[in-house]
């Protein structure tokens, strides 16, 4: 989604600066990219529709320049064009602004009647003109800033220039987050870690509300009309973790990373017996009920964690998606633990859920992939993914990193409850060690999942069944598949089938069945045979030995039987890598699909 960079200093690169930051922020998605610079006092605009490239062709980077902002939009409020791109500039004030200000129509209105005139359908254009407005009777800029917070409605990250200061740049927000980097004679801005990291590793974390005046050699920070003392932290960044490393994208790269993610996730708490899960891990047990909410992959992942939670450790656990969640009639019960699930921690509806499990009163768990993030720094209890960066907007190693810390807890209560006994604890632990290998074993099967990503190319529509555990994995598969290859898809619980999808099924329509889950293994096999009986052209994914029936399939792919517990792991890998082959040979942007943004801060 929209990314912030801004630059002060004193070597006269703001340009180059600005144009590298935005580069290392184009993983979160967007369509339009603008920088703003003083040059010999004088603001320079300068934006463009469509890939950075194309600002950056527009771009003299030798331009002298010690301040400035940039901007990837995402487009929310009018579509996205070089008009509506960021930084919109009004009277003395250009802004770049992350999130969405939900009564910018009415300030508008309000606006338009004292004289301003706008250009551009965005709700920032409203900002700068509110400023620009509040400063003519006020020429205190941090007060107006002040004055921002208590006016506007809604999530925004905000990059401030004012005419009158040249050597000042200003940043306020709330709901959206933002971060000061800071270095020696310059200091930065930036919505996201990687946009700076290269510059310096000593940040500060602004909070909601926080304003703070920057310039070369000082930042100050505010919060209603008080200076704030804030913590210097230093990230703790690989950055590796940004480069493809020789492999073609970084989604590739991400799931081949699995194998590792998953050691680094569950080593700190499986060694030679279960104890870690109870010793550094909070006791979980203690919860009548649970509830997982999250969006999008970490949803699914949630859907896995359920039956991993309900089978495991006795405890009804329901999944929510966090943007329905926040807005029905809530049930929560008063024992009951609330996690949210997220890569980024900055989603906007689990962070908003979150604060709602909060006010409520419950106890709430973060599983969180990015340090120090806003989900992580509101939940009660964080435990951390440990995914490292995650750079391809559809994520795979951040949601298997997901999924094995779900298991971890589900075997955590289970543990507690001593619902597990020596032989199973025995067999877990020997199978969470041969897990990573059995990974490597799936990713060395690139040929065959380049096969299978060649017969379904030509159709439009593939369908991904599945029951319990393989219907949440059938979820996963079908989203990653629509995500990148752009091709329709849709996951149905296979017992469901009969009461609508199969109609859509003719000679040749690709259907991924998952069977992993010997629980349901025959009735899915019964409802595999209905969509081949009616021409399908079944891929079989299993961990299923039943050489006895050929029959009902076109192509196999064998994953290693392991415990359920880890079983999903396994499975989500044909899944990811078909999604892959697929839009690979579309020709596709794998790593940036379009209008998707990787870490989404509005709601
Ligand atoms: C976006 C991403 C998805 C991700 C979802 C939730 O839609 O493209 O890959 O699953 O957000 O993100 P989170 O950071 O909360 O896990």
């Amino acid at each position: 989604m929209c990314g912030i960079v801004g630059y002060v200093g004193n070597q006269g690169n703001c340009v180059r600066v600005l144009i590298d930051g935005l580069k290392r922020l184009e993983y979160r998605g967007y369509d339009s990219a603008g920088i703003a610079y003083f040059n010999d006092g004088k603001v320079n605009l300068v934006k463009e529709s469509g890939k950075l490239e194309n600002l950056s062709n527009v771009i003299d980077v030798e331009k002298k320049s010690n301040l400035g902002i940039g901007h990837t939009r995402w487009a929310t409020h009018g579509k996205a064009d070089k008009c509506n791109a960021h930084p919109h500039k009004i009277g003395k004030f250009t802004i770049v602004h992350n999130g969405i200000i939900e009564n910018y129509n009415v300030l508008k209105n309000k606006l338009i009647e004292k004289g301003y005139n706008f250009s551009s359908e965005t709700d920032t254009e409203v900002i700068c003109a509110l400023l620009d407005y509040l400063y003519k009777t006020d020429k205190d800029i941090l007060k107006c800033i002040r004055k921002l917070n208590e006016i506007l409605d809604g999530s925004y990250a905000l990059g401030i220039m004012c005419d009158d200061n040249p050597d000042e740049l200003y940043a306020v927000k709330k709901n959206s987050p933002l971060i000061i980097g800071i270095n020696d004679g310059e200091n930065y801005i930036a919505s996201d870690v990687p946009a700076i990291l290269d510059k310096t590793k000593k940040h500060i974390v602004l909070e909601d509300k926080d304003y703070a005046k920057i310039t070369k050699d000082t930042v100050n920070v505010y919060h209603d009309g008080k200076e704030k003392r804030v913590d210097v932290k230093s990230f703790e960044f690989d950055a590796s973790s940004i480069d493809k490393q020789g492999y073609d994208h970084f989604m590739l790269k991400e799931i081949h990373e699995q194998p590792d993610v998953f050691k680094k996730t569950t080593n700190p708490y499986l060694s030679e017996d279960l104890d870690g899960l109870i010793e550094k891990m909070p006791d979980f047990s203690k919860y009548s009920k649970i509830r997982i909410i999250a969006c999008g992959s970490a949803t699914h992942a949630g859907l896995i964690g359920k039956q991993m939670i309900e089978r495991y450790a006795n405890v009804e656990t329901l999944v929510d998606t966090a943007s329905e969640f926040r807005y029905n009639k809530q049930f929560l019960n008063d024992d009951e633990l609330v996690i949210v699930v997220s890569q980024s921690g900055e989603t906007a509806d689990t962070l908003e859920a979150l604060k709602i499990a909060k006010k409520n009163g419950n106890d709430t768990l973060g599983i969180i992939n990015e340090k120090g993030s806003s989900i992580a720094r509101e939940a009660k209890i964080v435990l951390y993914t440990e995914a490292g960066k995650e750079i391809a907007v559809a994520t795979t190693k951040a949601y298997s990193a997901q999924v094995a810390m779900l298991s971890l807890i589900a075997l955590n209560i289970s543990y507690s409850k001593n619902l597990v006994n020596k032989k199973e604890i025995a067999e877990i632990l020997k199978d969470a060690k041969s897990l990573p290998t059995h990974m490597e074993e799936l990713l060395q099967n690139e040929e065959v999942y380049k096969e299978i990503a060649n017969q379904i190319k030509e159709y439009n529509d593939v369908f991904f069944i599945g029951r319990s555990l393989d219907y949440a994995l059938a979820m996963e598969g079908s989203l990653k598949l629509k995500e990148i290859s752009y091709t329709h898809s849709e996951a149905y619980a296979a017992g469901e089938l009969k009461h609508g999808t199969i109609s859509l099924i003719e000679e040749g329509t690709p259907v991924v069945a998952i069977v992993t889950d010997d629980n349901v293994a025959s009735k899915t096999i019964s409802n595999i045979k209905e969509v081949k009986s009616r021409g399908a052209n079944v891929i079989y994914i299993t961990n299923r030995n039943d050489e006895e029936d050929q029959t009902f399939y076109d192509s196999k792919i064998m994953v290693p039987k392991v415990n359920d517990l880890f079983s999903p792991l396994l499975t989500v890998i044909p899944l990811q890598m078909i999604a892959y082959e697929l839009a690979k040979l579309k020709g596709c942007n794998i790593d940036k699909p379009k209008n998707l943004a990787k870490s989404v801060t509005v709601e």
